[in-house]
């Protein structure tokens, strides 16, 4: 997607061999572009999320893994750096399946062969990325349209940031937003501010104002009411996990979305590009692991102050203490459909072993 005209993707290899990321931990108040030199950079860019969203993670890590063969190829080093990366968030499974991926293609080669076989597995990954989420799109934006033909317009819900910054471009559920808009299709987005990090605040709403997709940012609780009142559409949200059986998991309040979409009749979709489909696992419920983060990200926000400095300010008091669940889980029925980038299926295991017959329990 475009940054200020310019096409960006959220990571690239420099000519100079390092790996550029977007550091999102500064965005919207500035845009720093970083280099990731060593597996520790990698591992901490991701754990501290200088880059989130379930396959920018993958595609992060899947360069991690590309670094240490550049600077160390053997056995070892590529268990360790499998290992430390995959320690460092425990929720979206893209992580593993990239990890996965690029430790089984590198073990069987030799050293020597390693570090080229595995930057040009990780550019891959990149591509593959950019690809389903395109069709994710294609998919998606017929649901859009047909919304948009009954009813003039189309008003979508997303929560958090399922953009181009959570992919390696285009997004999951933004990218339907993204293809509709460029079609002329007649788009508005409420924005879910997503606290406590508020990736819709600060990504989401930063990234439909740079292609110039009319938006308007709402608080995490102020979906139901709309909802109630006929003012949304549709809910398109993307996903970390996804069972074998369609429960979704997603960041945290995308449950309580997804209850009240149920409640007002509005279809709530989940963008699922198939990495993050965990065919070993059926009941999101107690097989997801749910990421439990810094209880600061709840007592504080950050932002710009009047200087222009971005700043962390305390909203509690002092000795208030939090619980910071990061994910929560969406129960397959009260999703209407998955939008994969093989077309939009029941999400159940019926619905997704149709889809994906050549993958399902793997
Ligand atoms: O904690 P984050 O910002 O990594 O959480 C991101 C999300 O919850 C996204 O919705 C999900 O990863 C899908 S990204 C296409």
């Amino acid at each position: 997607m475009k940054i200020d005209g310019t096409p960006f993707r959220s990571i690239w290899q420099a000519a100079d061999g390092t790996v550029q990321v977007i550091d999102q931990r500064w965005l919207p108040h500035e845009l720093r572009i970083v280099p990731l030199r060593s597996r520790a950079d990698f591992a901490a860019a991701i754990r501290d999320m200088w880059v989130r969203g379930a396959p920018l993670i993958g595609a992060t890590a899947a360069w991690g893994m590309a670094m240490e063969m550049a600077q160390d190829a053997s056995d070892a080093a590529l268990a360790a750096a499998h290992a430390e990366l995959n320690a460092t968030r425990p929720t979206a499974i893209n992580l593993k399946w990239a990890l996965d991926r690029m430790r089984d293609a590198l073990l069987p080669l030799a050293p020597g062969a390693r570090a080229g076989a595995a930057a040009a597995l990780a550019a891959e990954i990149c591509d593959e990325d950019v690809g389903i989420n395109r069709r994710i799109g294609e998919h998606g934006a017929q649901v859009l349209r047909d919304i948009a033909a009954r009813k003039g317009r189309v008003n979508v819900l997303t929560h958090c940031n399922a953009g181009w910054l959570a992919t390696v471009d285009w997004g999951t559920a933004t990218s339907p937003i993204y293809q509709a808009h460029d079609a002329g299709v007649p788009v508005h987005v409420f924005v879910d501010e997503t606290r406590p990090r508020n990736q819709g605040a600060q990504l989401t709403a930063w990234e439909l104002g740079k292609h110039g997709v009319p938006h308007s940012l709402i608080v995490d609780n102020a979906g139901g009411h709309l909802m109630q009142h006929g003012e949304v559409d549709v809910v398109i949200v993307g996903t970390d996990r996804t069972t074998a059986r369609g429960d979704v998991a997603n960041k945290i309040g995308t449950y309580l979305k997804a209850l009240a979409a149920r409640a007002n009749g509005v279809p709530f979709y989940v963008a699922l590009p198939s990495p993050t489909i965990d065919w070993r696992v059926q009941d999101g419920l107690r097989e997801i692991p749910i990421e439990e983060r810094g209880a600061e990200e709840v007592t504080h926000v950050q932002g710009r102050d009047p200087e222009g400095r971005v700043v962390q300010v305390r909203i509690t008091p002092d000795a208030t203490g939090a619980r910071n669940p990061a994910f929560d889980v969406t129960p397959a029925d009260l999703v209407t459909g998955l939008i994969t980038e093989r077309g939009i299926c029941a999400a159940s295991a019926a619905g997704l072993a149709a889809m994906f017959p050549d993958r399902v329990g793997g």
